[in-house]
This record gives C-alpha cells, sequence and structure tokens, in this order.
C-alpha cells in the first residue's frame, strides 16, 4: 500500500481515511491550517501517524512562510506550533513530533543560520522522520512476531496498522511480520465503537493483503475468550505513562480486563515516541471528549432517540497490571515497566 501519509513538492499528502472503505482517495495539503484540521476530523489519525503529520504541519508552514528573519519564522513556527497541538490530546506522539520539528528550527536559529537552511533542515527532518516511522514498525514487527502463536487467533482493537502509521503498522506490523515470518495467524478485529476503526481501517488493510480476519462487535470478545477462541491480544497505544499503563482506543480496558481473566496475554505494539515518561501513571492522560453525534450517529445517520444524555471519551486508559508486554522498535520491555520502560 502506499504511504498513509507523504511530503511531495512542498505538500503534505494524506490518504483521508475518512472515505476508507469505500474509495482509497489522497489529499493534498499546502498549508499548515489544511493539516491541522485533517488531524481534528480524523482524515489522518492514529498516534505515529499524527505525529508525522504535525511535523510535517510545520514544514509546509515554513515553506510558505515570507519571514525575512529567522527570528521571525522561528516565531511563526512557534505559533503553528500551537494550533497543530491543538486538535487533538490524547496520543504524545503529535507533541513529540512538533517539538522535534520546532527544537530543530531553534537549532537552526541558534546556529545562525539563514532563513533559507531553516527551511531545507525542516524539510530534510521531515523527510527523515517519514523513513523513520516506517522502519520504526518494521522493527517493532520483528521483535513482536516471536510473542504470537506459530498458529493461532488473534484480538486487535482499533486500527493500530499501515494507517495508524506511515505504513506497516504497530500492532498490525507485529501481525504482518508474524505473518512474513510463516506464522498462520487469523485475526479477529473488535469493530471498534464508535468510529468504527476496527472494521472500517483494520479490516481493510488486511483483506488487501490476504491476512485473514473476521470483525466482530465489542461485546463479543468476552465470549469469544471464554470458548477459547483467542490466543492473544495485540494493540496499539497513544500514550504510554511512566509505570507502564497505557492510554488507546476506548474499550482497550475492557478487552484488557477480560484477557487478564481468561489468562490469555495483552500485549501493546507502540513507539518509544509513545512513552511519555513525564506522567507517573495513566490517570493523569488528557482524554479527548469527542463530538456526541459520533456515538448517536452511524454514518450520517441518526440511531439514538432524541433527547439522550450522551458522553464519548475518545480513548481510555489500560492499568500496566493488564499488560504483559510493550513491544517497541527497541525490544519487548516486560514488568517492571518503571524501571523496565526507563
Ligand atoms: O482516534 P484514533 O483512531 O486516532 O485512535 C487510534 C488508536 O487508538 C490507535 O490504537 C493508536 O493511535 C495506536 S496507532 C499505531
Amino acid at each position: 500500500m502506499q504511504r498513509t501519509i507523504d511530503y511531495k513538492n512542498g505538500k503534505v499528502i494524506v490518504i483521508d481515511q475518512t472515505r476508507i472503505p469505500h474509495e482509497l482517495v489522497e489529499l493534498e495539503m499546502p498549508d499548515y491550517e489544511s493539516v491541522a484540521d485533517a488531524i481534528k476530523t480524523m482524515k489522518v489519525r492514529g498516534a505515529p501517524a499524527i505525529g508525522v503529520a504535525g511535523a510535517l504541519g510545520i514544514v509546509v508552514a515554513a515553506r510558505h512562510s515570507s519571514a525575512s528573519d529567522p527570528k521571525s519564522l522561528y516565531e511563526e513556527l512557534e505559533q503553528a506550533g500551537d494550533t497543530l497541538k491543538k486538535t487533538r490530546p490524547t496520543a504524545v506522539n503529535l507533541f513529540w513530533g512538533i517539538d522535534r520539528m520546532l527544537d530543530a528550527a531553534h537549532a537552526a536559529l541558534k546556529a545562525e543560520s539563514n532563513v533559507d537552511d531553516m527551511k531545507h533542515a525542516l524539510e530534510s527532518l521531515g523527510k527523515l522522520m517519514l523513513q523513520e516511522d516506517e522502519d520504526i514498525c518494521r522493527r517493532i514487527g520483528s521483535h513482536g512476531a516471536s510473542l504470537l502463536p506459530q498458529n493461532g487467533d488473534v484480538l486487535t482493537h482499533c486500527n493500530a496498522g499501515a494507517l495508524a502509521c506511515v505504513g506497516y503498522g504497530t500492532a498490525l506490523g507485529v501481525i504482518r511480520a508474524a505473518v512474513e515470518a510463516g506464522k498462520r495467524i487469523h485475526v479477529y478485529a473488535d469493530e471498534t465503537r464508535p468510529r468504527l476503526q476496527g472494521m472500517k481501517l483494520t479490516c481493510f488493510e488486511l483483506v488487501r493483503d490476504n491476512i485473514p480476519v473476521t470483525v466482530i462487535s465489542d461485546n463479543m470478545a468476552g465470549s469469544f475468550m471464554r470458548k477459547g477462541k483467542i490466543d492473544c491480544v495485540v494493540v496499539g497505544a497513544d500514550r504510554i505513562a511512566a509505570n507502564g499503563d497505557v492510554a488507546n482506543k476506548i474499550g482497550t480496558y475492557s478487552v484488557a480486563v477480560l484477557a487478564h481473566h481468561h489468562g490469555i496475554p495483552f500485549y501493546v505494539a507502540a513507539p518509544t515516541s509513545t512513552i511519555d515518561l513525564s506522567l507517573a501513571n495513566g490517570d493523569d492522560t488528557p482524554i479527548e471528549e469527542r463530538s456526541h453525534e459520533e456515538v448517536t450517529h452511524i454514518d450520517g445517520h441518526r440511531i439514538a432517540p432524541m433527547g439522550v444524555e450522551v458522553v464519548n471519551p475518545s480513548f481510555d486508559v489500560t492499568p500496566a497490571a493488564y499488560v504483559n508486554a510493550i513491544i517497541t522498535e527497541k525490544g519487548i520491555v516486560y514488568p517492571p515497566y518503571k524501571k523496565n520502560l526507563r
């Protein structure tokens, strides 16, 4: 599959994920405002993807700036960074990507680079981050593949696939790498209400790759575990606290508790850019509350009675005690996470 996100001819290119599985359409974004909008409206989504998108937002902000001196350019980039950071609060990768770009701009400023050199440095870093993300996912995949059974059924939640990254994926990267290594894996994909990333995106990717996949509604997972149909769970993450608590798509916590109850290993696959050592535990993770329409409507059609109260937290936190291992590009981290994540 082509990259989910790319940078070509001074524009950020993303696959519009709101149109999958019906059509595969690319959007071209010439300015940081449209990148910010694409992140907010989830045309680009998934923690690693929005990290790179945020960084590329700074690249296009620099490219199209008419600032005549490096200090003014840097100030404009800080403003662009503020706008981009306000799009989604939970995935720490977004802040990591933007800050990495702003740090590079600041280093260029300190080195007394001129405006053109500063723009060039940011563009080179953007291209490097695109390549790095793909390489990181492949490394996560090769580390994690060893944890999957030779022959078995893996449950995943939401979409932590190629579409959530520049390519290949984290949780789905582990599954892809296991399949490439000759393992016979069948995937159960939770549909992942309310936005259905599991059914729409994960199933789309796996069907295209000829990896056997069965979609189940979220409330089926427990029953399938009880019947012995699931050998392990692999999910992605939006933020991992210093003690190993994991913020991920709403519903991940329920899956983790169920897996724990049934003695099924629960693995989290994520790049180290998802680890936020500044958070002692997951309780302080900022959890995004999204539009109530995501719950009351499906594909634009209202399915809830008028007048009903609605809440829509987009993420939840799974305590580290339910996480058997965290698979990163640097290797597999086992408990105690407080010591080993560092
Ligand atoms: O709201 P989304 O679709 O951006 O949420 C995505 C997830 O929760 C993913 O599991 C997470 O970002 C990891 S992606 C490799």
